[in-house]
């Protein structure tokens, strides 16, 4: 099988590439990836290189889709503006990339008689203060980052029915683990806190996100993609439901610093209160979350300690500014 993977150079993707072409060693992926501030093709440098082929495109560019997707049998689209602050700020690239982008990629893939599996997020749904979101729960994004993925995912749900197109749904909870861009609340609060820097909580740091590992997620794709029915949404979710401020604690512990580094500062506007997602419907295609928060948090901590070589220039290049616009007047030395 040779797949398209686009977004395959950020975070979940490179996971997700990583862990197919080590189980399926007779697999080809092509990654199609603009290499935006979040893609970096050190994330495959793990891969066998007679196995990948890395496109440097961006998605919504109908030409470029279309050279990328030729002899491909499914596309699994990671590509995304993915963070929610960012969003907030400066929305433009979310709309161009996670609605007009999904767009594009649904036309060739539909043109090319393949499935599309499209990447999304619990956060589609909205806040819910108490039970879970099902697949049927109704679509209230708060963010302009959540609002642009609701607008991809209609898209997935009009092609199909308007076309007959094999296109179907993944929305999964905030993922955590190795290789994540330091602007996510785990990664920057692990190396905060490893360089005794302050940990920005945003409000009262209550807010509750329902944590998913990595490699959890990548393993419950392959299984939506093989066995999951178009036209259909599947939610994924981890095993543990924490509200922020005691993620950052398990942090401090794991890092052996204290509370004296935590600064409530002013909170997300729009900042939804909670997530908590039904993985049911998943679940009865055979997949479960392995690991629990406690494993995956060791793991990730120990990542971050042993990987300088992987953070270190993200760190100093544009995530520096960034971090001064998103951080600078509001914490305190
Ligand atoms: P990420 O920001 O780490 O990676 C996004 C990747 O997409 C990067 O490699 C980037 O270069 C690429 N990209 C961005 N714009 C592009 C464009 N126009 N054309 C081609 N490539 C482009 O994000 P992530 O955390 O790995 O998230 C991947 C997907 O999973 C996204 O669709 C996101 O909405 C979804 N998701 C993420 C989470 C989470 O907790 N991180 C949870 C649920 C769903
Ligand atoms: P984030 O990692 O941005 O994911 P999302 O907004 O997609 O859930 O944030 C996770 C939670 O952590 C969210 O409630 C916002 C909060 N947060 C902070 O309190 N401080 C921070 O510096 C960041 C980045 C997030």
């Amino acid at each position: 099988m040779k797949l398209l993977v686009t977004g395959g150079a950020g975070f979940i993707g490179s996971t997700y590439v990583r862990r197919r072409l080590a189980e399926r060693p007779d697999d080809e992926i092509v990654v199609l990836d603009k290499l935006t501030y979040a893609g970096r093709r050190e994330n495959l440098a793990a891969a066998p290189e007679s196995q990948i082929e890395l496109v440097e495109a961006d998605i919504a560019d109908r030409e470029a889709v279309a050279r990328a997707i030729d002899g491909c049998g499914a596309v699994v689209n990671f590509a995304a503006e993915s963070h929610v602050d960012r969003s907030i700020a400066e929305p433009d690239a979310f709309i161009q990339t996670d609605v007009f982008g999904t767009f594009v990629l649904l036309e060739a893939a539909r043109d090319a008689g393949i499935r599309h599996l499209q990447i999304s997020t619990d956060e589609v749904y909205g806040s819910i203060e108490e039970g879970s979101f099902t697949e049927s729960s109704p679509i209230e994004p708060s963010s302009p980052y959540s609002a642009s993925k609701a607008g991809g995912d209609l898209l997935v749900g009009a092609f199909q029915r308007t076309y007959g197109a094999d296109a179907l749904i993944v929305r999964a909870s905030n993922n955590y683990g190795p290789f994540q861009h330091p602007e996510k609340l785990i990664p920057l609060m692990v190396l905060n806190a490893m360089a005794g820097d302050r940990l920005p909580v945003y409000g009262d740091g209550m807010q509750v996100r329902n944590w998913l590992f990595t490699e959890d997620f990548a393993s419950a794709i392959d299984v939506v993609l093989e066995r999951g029915e178009a036209g259909e949404v599947y939610n994924v979710g981890g095993p543990e439901e924490l509200p922020n401020i005691e993620v950052v604690r398990r942090i401090l512990e794991l890092t052996g610093r204290d509370e004296s580094l935590i600064d409530h500062v002013t909170d997300r506007l729009g900042h939804d209160r909670r997530y908590s997602l039904s993985a049911e419907r998943t679940e009865g295609l055979g997949w479960r979350a392995q690991v629990h928060f406690d494993e995956g948090i060791e793991r990730t901590v120990a990542w971050y300690r042993d990987n300088r070589d992987w953070w270190e220039p993200i760190r100093s290049g544009e995530y520096r500014e960034y971090y001064e616009r998103q951080y600078g007047t509001k914490l305190g030395s």
